[in-house]
C-alpha cells in the first residue's frame, strides 16, 4: 500500500508544483521513504523545494510551505494524515489507522502476488545468466552468477516483465581445440567415463602449465641453442596443433565435432545435478558454438564489413574500432548516437602504422588466421535476441573482470546498427573464502560441490542440535534447506559490486545476519498461527487496537513491494535479501513485547498481522529462492 500512496504522492506534488506556480516537472526521484514513525520528516519527504529555489532564486522555505499549502488544498492520498514543512523540506506523515487497514487488506487480497506487478507494456528481457565453460567445475564465482541473477530475474518477473534466462554456455573457442589436442595426446577414456570434468580440467592445466613454463623458457633464454630449438619445436607443435584443432571445429569436421559434443554433453550433465540442487532453472542453453556453427558469426562478420563499420587489416583480422569517449552510456538505446565510420580510425592507422600505436582500441571480430572470437559470438548473440525475440534488453550477467569488455561491446553494438536493444553489463564482485577454511583441490579453485557439501554439514549440526519438533527422518531434508538459505542469502546479500569473503560458519548461523535467522523467524511466525484456533478475517479486526510496535511491523510490511522496485532500480536484489533480514528483526521484537497469543488485548489483530508477516516472508524468501520451514 506504501507502493500506491508513493504513486499518489506523486502525482499530488507534482500538481501541487504546478498550483504553487512553478513550471517543474516531478517524477518518482522527488520523494524519499523515511524511516517509520520520524516526527520531523515523516515517512515521506521531499527536497524538491531546494531545487525549485534555487532555480528562481527563491527562499525554500517558502517555496516548501506554498506547495505543501497547495498540496493540502488540493487533497492528501488517503493514508497520509498530515503534510509539515520543516526546513524546507515538505513532508508527508502516514496516518496510521489508515496504513494498518490498507496494509493488511492489500496483503490478504493479493497473496502469493504481493509486492508483484501487472505491467501493460512489459520489457521483453534475455539475459546471459550462469554461463559458465563447458570442461571445468562449476566454481565459487559461478556460484554468485548463478544465485545473484535467479534472485533478480525472479524480481524482474514479478515486477511484471518477460524474462528469458539463458545459459550462455563458454563451448567454443581456440581454448577447445587445446583440449582436443591434449585429449588425443594424452586423454584417458577410463577417467573421462568416472569423472569427466575432472579429467578435462588436469589435461587443460597441463596444457596451461606448459604453455607457461614455455613462455619462461623463452623470456630467460636457453642453454643451448639445441635446447632452444626443442623448445620452439615443443611450442610449435603443441600450439599450433591447438588451432589446428580448433579449425576443425570450426569447419565442422567430424572427428573433432563428435569428440567436443562428448566434452560438452558430459559437462552439461554435471551442471544440470547441481542447478537441480540449486533449484534453478533455464529457459535457454544456447552456447557460444550454436552461433559459430548456425552461421551467425558469418553473417556478423559480413554484415560489419559491409556496413562499413569494421577495418580489415593487412594480417587479414578484423576489427572495429572503438575510441575510450565512446563507452559512457552505450549500453542506453537513448544515449547510443555513435559515429559508426571508421574512416577516422583508418587514417590514424596509417600515420601510426600499427594497431597497437593507433589511438582506438580494436575489438576483434575475426584473427589473423581465420577464427573468430568471444567478442565475435557475443555480437551473434545480440543479433539472434533482438531479431528472433525482439529482445527491449539484453542483459548480462557476468562478473566485473570483464567490464572493460562490456563496454567495448555495446559500443561495438551500436555502431554494428543495433540501436534500440537497451544492453546491460550486470557486474558482480569477487568471492573468497577465508583463509583455511575449506580446502581447495589443486590448491586453484573452490568448486561449487565443496561449498554446498560444507553448508549441509554445518546446518545438519545445527539442526541436530538446536532444532526443535524436528523428527529423525527429516533432519537430513531441513539441513539441506537451510544449507541453501545459507548459501543463497550469503550470495545476495552484499551489493553485488562489491567483493565478498564467504565464510560457510557464520553465513550457516541461526544469529546475525544469515538466511536461516529469516528462516527462523518464519518458521516462528508458522508455529503461532498453529498454536492459534483460527486466524481472524482481516476485515473483520480494529485497526485502532495496534500499537507503536505493532505500526513498525505493519509499515515494514507495507514496504516489500517498494523494496522490489528498488531492486528493479539497482538490477540487484541485495535490497531484498537486507529487507527481509529487518523484518526478521521487527518482527522478533513485536513477537517478544507483544506476546501474541497470551496478550490479553488485540490478539486477534496481532494474529492477523503475524499472518500477513508469514504471507510476506513467503513471498520475499520465494524470490530469493530460499523455502521456509513449518520446524527448524
Ligand atoms: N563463459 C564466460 C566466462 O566464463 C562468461 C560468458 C558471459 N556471457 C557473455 N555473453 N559473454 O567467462
Amino acid at each position: 500500500m506504501l507502493r500506491s500512496i508513493e504513486r499518489e504522492l506523486i502525482d499530488g506534488l507534482s500538481g501541487a508544483v504546478a498550483d504553487a506556480g512553478h513550471d517543474r516537472a516531478v517524477d518518482a526521484s522527488a520523494l524519499e521513504l523515511e524511516d517509520f514513525d520520524d516526527d520531523e520528516k515523516g515517512e515521506f519527504s521531499s527536497a524538491i523545494s531546494f531545487a525549485i529555489a534555487a532555480d528562481e532564486g527563491a527562499n525554500p522555505m517558502a517555496v516548501a510551505a506554498a506547495i505543501a499549502d497547495a498540496h493540502e488544498a488540493a487533497g492528501l492520498p488517503e493514508g497520509i494524515g498530515a503534510v509539515t514543512v520543516e526546513n524546507g523540506h515538505i513532508n508527508y506523515h502516514l496516518d496510521v489507522e489508515t496504513m494498518a487497514r490498507r496494509t493488511l487488506s492489500t496483503i490478504d487480497g493479493e497473496a502469493d502476488s504481493y509486492g508483484s506487478r501487472d505491467r501493460t507494456d512489459p520489457d521483453t528481457i534475455v539475459a546471459d545468466v550462469s554461463s559458465p565453460n563447458i570442461a571445468k567445475p562449476l566454481h565459487v564465482g559461478h556460484l554468485r552468477n548463478t544465485i545473484l541473477s535467479d534472485a533478480l530475474m525472479n524480481v524482474l518477473e514479478a515486477l511484471g516483465h518477460d524474462v528469458t534466462r539463458d545459459n550462455h554456455l563458454g563451448d567454443w573457442g581456440v581454448q577447445f581445440g587445446n583440449l582436443l589436442h591434449e585429449y588425443v595426446e594424452f586423454g584417458d577414456e577410463d577417467a573421462f567415463e568416472d569423472d569427466p570434468i575432472a579429467h578435462l580440467l588436469d589435461l587443460y592445466q597441463q596444457f596451461e602449465r606448459r604453455d607457461s613454463m614455455l613462455e619462461d623458457v623463452e623470456e630467460f633464454g636457453a642453454l643451448t641453442d639445441s635446447f632452444e630449438d626443442s623448445v620452439e619445436a615443443e611450442r610449435e607443435y603443441h600450439t599450433d596443433a591447438g588451432k589446428e584443432w580448433f579449425a576443425r571445429l570450426e569447419e565442422d569436421d567430424e572427428a573433432a565435432v563428435e569428440r567436443w559434443e562428448q566434452f560438452r554433453e558430459a559437462s552439461i550433465e554435471r551442471f544440470e545435478a547441481i542447478y537441480e540442487e540449486l533449484g534453478v532453472d533455464f529457459d535457454l542453453w544456447i552456447g557460444e558454438s550454436f552461433y559459430a556453427r548456425e552461421g551467425w558469426n558469418d553473417r556478423i562478420v559480413d554484415r560489419a564489413l559491409e556496413a562499413d563499420v569494421a577495418i580489415r587489416a593487412d594480417d587479414g583480422s578484423v576489427f572495429v574500432p572503438i575510441y575510450p569517449d565512446e563507452y559512457e552510456g552505450a549500453g542506453d538505446p537513448a544515449r547510443a548516437d555513435i559515429d559508426p565510420s571508421p574512416d577516422r580510425a583508418r587514417e590514424t592507422l596509417a600515420e601510426a602504422g600499427s594497431v597497437e600505436d593507433a589511438d582506438f582500441d580494436p575489438f576483434y571480430i575475426v584473427k589473423s588466421d581465420g577464427s573468430t572470437v568471444y567478442g565475435t559470438r557475443d555480437l551473434a548473440t545480440i543479433a539472434y535476441r533482438t531479431e528472433e525475440f525482439d529482445a527491449d534488453q539484453s542483459v548480462y550477467v557476468v562478473a566485473s573482470e570483464q567490464d572493460h569488455y562490456f563496454k567495448q561491446l555495446f559500443v561495438a553494438a551500436r555502431k554494428m546498427g543495433f540501436t534500440d536493444v537497451r544492453l546491460r553489463h550486470i557486474n558482480y564482485g569477487m568471492i573468497s573464502l577465508p583463509e583455511g577454511s575449506m580446502s581447495t583441490r589443486g590448491g586453484q579453485i573452490v568448486t561449487v560441490r565443496e561449498v554446498l557439501d560444507a553448508a549441509r554439514e554445518r546446518a545438519r549440526d545445527i539442526v541436530e542440535e538446536k532444532g526443535r519438533g524436528v523428527a529423525d527422518d527429516e533432519v537430513d531434508a531441513i539441513a539441506a534447506k537451510i544449507a541453501l538459505a545459507t548459501v543463497k542469502y550469503g550470495m545476495v546479500a552484499s551489493n553485488r559490486g562489491k567483493d565478498i569473503t564467504f565464510d560457510i560458519d557464520e553465513a550457516v548461523s541461526l544469529e546475525g545476519d544469515t538466511g536461516p535467522y529469516v528462516q527462523y523467524a518464519t518458521t516462528r511466525a508458522y508455529s503461532i498461527l498453529d498454536d492459534a484456533e483460527a486466524v481472524p478475517d482481516v476485515d473483520a479486526i480494529d485497526p485502532t487496537a495496534f500499537n507503536d510496535t505493532d505500526h513498525q511491523l505493519i509499515y515494514h510490511l507495507g514496504r516489500y513491494p517498494l523494496v522490489l522496485d528498488l531492486c528493479e532500480e539497482r538490477y540487484d536484489a541485495a535490497s531484498l535479501a537486507r529487507y527481509l533480514l529487518d523484518l526478521a528483526h521487527v518482527f522478533n521484537s513485536f513477537y517478544h513485547k507483544n506476546r501474541v497469543l497470551d496478550a490479553e488485548s488485540a490478539a486477534a489483530e496481532r494474529l492477523a498481522l503475524t499472518a500477513a508477516t508469514a504471507q510476506v516472508f513467503e513471498n520475499g524468501l520465494g524470490l530469493l529462492g530460499i523455502d521456509t520451514l513449518a520446524e527448524m
